[in-house]
């Protein structure tokens, strides 16, 4: 089908067809926009709201193994926990595109280590790209991936995977010099081929510098108003999660709260034997007629 384009995505029963974000629509924003909408996804029922809700780019985080698992970092998860949550979430994707974080120790070690578990993420979680932590270090291994054609999506400023090396989840880029490395860590994320990069924890005046500085989009998480798109992670914008509540989190709802509520209302209705009502039962008619 040469000389058509034939872009991805799926035909809707009604026959309308959803065309897939893709990697150029995400770097076209730069110039184009509007603002990159990104947040995180970890299974079908969730991925399938948040696509029909318009979101342009679902992330499985590693953050999964705080707000999923428990954990208190994201340092033990592992690529088989990326790739089985990816399966999951690309069943309820139509429009958005997939990307799987690359967990720690999955692409330190080696550019060829880390080529060899991006392709693992891409035909095992189903994903579209990855994203790893890291400046200018990571590049050799940036452009590794990128070289066997798999698009990398870097992520600088608060790298979660190093919370000990920076003695907690602290603000990054504060300093004048930490500024400038960030954005020459940024340059050479560019440089190595990435398509777009995360900002994650850094003043707002230093994420606008390194947006300025590439000419990729940037997608800030506490980094202020002018990366060319934002990211939250899903139970945080969505007010579940009841662990740490960081300041640039914005609640768009209160479902933990709502959950708690039908939670106490099920049990209340359970327990007095309010429910199930005839509503919720099979009379002997409808059982007669089903197994007739
Ligand atoms: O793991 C994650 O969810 C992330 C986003 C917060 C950017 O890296």
């Amino acid at each position: 089908m040469y000389g058509r384009e034939v872009p991805t995505g799926v035909a809707e029963a009604s026959g309308s067809f959803v065309r897939k974000v893709t990697v150029p629509d995400i770097r076209g924003r730069k110039a184009e926009g509007p603002p990159i909408a990104m947040v995180t996804a970890y299974d079908f029922t969730m991925a399938l709201l948040l696509d029909e809700g318009g979101a342009d780019v679902i992330l499985v985080g590693d953050s999964l193994g705080m707000v999923v698992q428990g954990l208190p970092n994201t340092i033990p998860v592992t690529i088989e926990e990326i790739c089985y949550h990816g399966r999951a979430v690309a069943r309820g994707l139509r429009r958005a595109h997939l990307v799987g974080d690359m967990p720690f120790m999955s692409f330190q070690l080696s550019p060829e280590d880390a080529l060899r578990n991006a392709g693992r993420l891409m035909k095992e979680g189903c994903f579209e790209s990855v994203k790893l932590e890291g400046g200018a270090e990571v590049a050799p291994h940036v452009a590794r991936i990128v070289s066997a054609g798999i698009p990398v999506m870097g992520h600088v400023g608060l790298c979660p995977q190093s919370v000990h090396a920076m003695g907690g989840f602290k603000v990054q880029g504060k300093q004048d010099d930490a500024a400038d490395r960030l954005i020459r860590d940024a340059r050479a994320l560019e440089d190595a081929g990435c398509y777009s990069i995360v900002i994650e924890g850094v003043p707002a005046d230093v994420a606008a510098r390194i947006t300025e500085a590439v000419a990729i989009p940037t997608i800030g998480i506490g980094a202020g108003v002018h990366c060319d798109g934002q990211v939250l992670v899903c139970y945080d914008f969505l007010g579940m999660f009841r662990g740490m509540r960081p300041k640039f989190v914005k609640r768009y709802a209160e479902l933990g709260d709502a959950i708690v509520e039908a939670t106490r209302s099920y049990v209340d209705e359970v327990r007095t034997g309010a429910f199930p009502s005839d509503t919720y039962s099979f009379g002997i008619k409808a059982v007669a007629r089903k197994t007739a």
